[in-house]
């Protein structure tokens, strides 16, 4: 089988650091107008005493922090202190069943303990750290410290479904979220609404028609939207046989997916449309234009959890994907139109502009994966800009051989004209395991970064990142 990612088994042996520090070691400039910090969580650490993890969603996980001011750029790392981490810590090797890999030990012999290592948030004065399952982890914005466990005052338990995805109202404040009760006699869908200032103002549970793992979910200004793809779990396999949670995953695609909307404001179900037998990991944006809702997405043939393992040999067989536009007529519940866009390459961890979340937003940009559909194990190494309203994805950064890129790319704007600014992602030189953040001109990605910043310290490639003005 060909290799298409070159040493990228020392990926996930980079030495696990922490650290705070300015940046001084910058090839070419960072725009003077930036004044924000950008937020980034991933796993980062994959080996304990001789142990090694199998699955990239493994590792615990470390949030990053990027504050630029003043043209200058300070950067701390840090491992959150979850239950996992610093149990495994005082142990000296790992204990908790995690993704992939099989060890004993559940949370409450429930579910799995969460390594917190999909996003991190700002809400209310806090930082969350918020991993696939289990509740947000409480950090210190400045100091990255770990406070404990977030339960909304202690609205959420232990045991409470609260996905890694919550979505924000950058307007309101307010905070959504989901969570999956996966018990196979009546899987619910929990959808959460929460204030600006840590109080749950509702949550609704919805009876779903099978286990399904859902990742994400898209936020518009009147609805909550679900791709509901039949990936199911079984949680007798996970609690009883002994199952990681990904053996414990089947996908069943003859069973169909559906479009699951539901109102912001009341939480009843509005529309469940058949969308056909695909799977959205990520969703992109939604917005409302002349009556219609309008979802923008990364829709995959088929799941791709089971490309993240087994270390180091990822995305072995991946499967194509592509960004799609949805327009839903709600009043006769149907999809009125689907536009695919010209990219195949395994598309993930999209984004727009900030000030166009939840409107109509034509500019994207994600990750995608040059070598989809040759066999062999790749990663991340192309950096895509698209156009929703041009059907267009033609500006694309190649990254060199044996250099990856990590984390969801984010746009940091100018404060003072939202349409200017930079995109900002993980730079990894896999065989030197050096690392440093990429900021590239977002309508011209195709050039290259028009600035480099190198981190003394390296961070294994990350999951998602956001970005808040100071
Ligand atoms: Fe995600």
């Amino acid at each position: 089988m060909q290799d298409h990612a070159p040493f990228l088994e020392r990926v996930f042996q980079i030495p696990p650091s922490e650290g705070s520090y300015d940046i001084e070691d910058v090839t070419g400039t960072i725009p003077p107008y930036l004044r924000g910090t950008y937020y980034l969580n991933g796993p980062c650490l994959f080996r304990r005493d001789g142990q090694a993890y199998r699955h990239w969603l493994d590792g615990d996980g470390m949030v990053t922090t990027l504050r630029f001011e003043n043209g200058t750029v300070h950067n701390a790392h840090r491992f959150v202190r979850s239950t996992k981490y610093v149990e495994e810590s005082t142990a000296g090797h790992f204990v908790y069943r995690t993704f992939g890999t099989g060890f004993e030990k559940l949370k409450r012999g429930l579910g799995l303990e969460s390594p917190v290592n999909v996003s991190a948030y700002p809400y209310d004065g806090k930082l969350l750290a918020f991993g696939e399952q289990g509740l947000p982890w409480e950090l210190d914005p400045d100091t990255l410290e770990t406070s404990g466990e977030f339960n909304l005052g202690g609205r959420l338990t232990p045991i409470t479904p609260f996905s890694a995805h919550p979505k924000f109202d950058f307007e309101t404040g307010e905070m959504f979220n989901f969570g999956i009760a996966y018990a196979a006699a009546e899987p619910v869908l929990n959808v959460y609404h929460c204030d600006g200032h840590g109080n749950l103002k509702s949550r609704h549970r919805h009876k779903l028609g099978y286990p399904c793992s859902v990742h994400d979910f898209g936020l518009s200004p009147s609805y909550t939207i679900f791709y509901l793809s039949p990936y199911l779990l079984d949680m007798n396999e996970l609690m009883r046989q002994g199952k990681t949670l990904q053996d414990a995953l089947h996908w069943t695609p003859e069973r169909g997916s559906t479009l699951f909307i539901a109102s912001r404001k009341s939480g009843e179900a509005v529309a469940s449309i058949p969308i056909g037998n695909k799977y959205s990991l990520h969703l992109v944006n939604c917005f409302e234009e002349g009556g219609k809702l309008v979802v923008d997405m990364l829709e995959l043939d088929r799941p791709v959890y089971d490309q993240y393992q087994i270390i180091p040999d990822l995305f072995t067989d991946v499967s194509e994907g592509y960004p799609a536009r949805l327009v839903i007529d709600l009043d006769k519940k149907e999809i009125e139109s689907r536009t695919e866009l010209p990219y195949r390459l395994s598309p993930d961890f999209a984004s727009v502009r900030p000030d166009l979340w939840m409107k109509p937003a034509p500019d994207f940009w994600l990750l995608g994966i040059s070598a989809t559909g040759k066999p062999g194990r790749k990663f991340f190494d192309q950096l895509v800009h698209g156009n929703f309203d041009r059907t267009s994805v033609d500006d694309i950064y190649q990254a060199p051989p044996a250099t990856y890129l990590g984390g969801e790319p984010v746009f940091l704007p100018n404060p003072s004209n939202p349409a200017e600014g930079v995109v900002i992602c993980q730079i990894i030189d896999a065989e030197k395991q050096e690392t440093a953040f990429g900021l590239f001109d977002p309508y011209r990605v195709a050039a290259g970064p028009v600035a480099v910043l190198r981190q003394h310290a390296p961070v294994a490639p990350c999951f998602h990142s956001t970005y808040r003005l100071n």
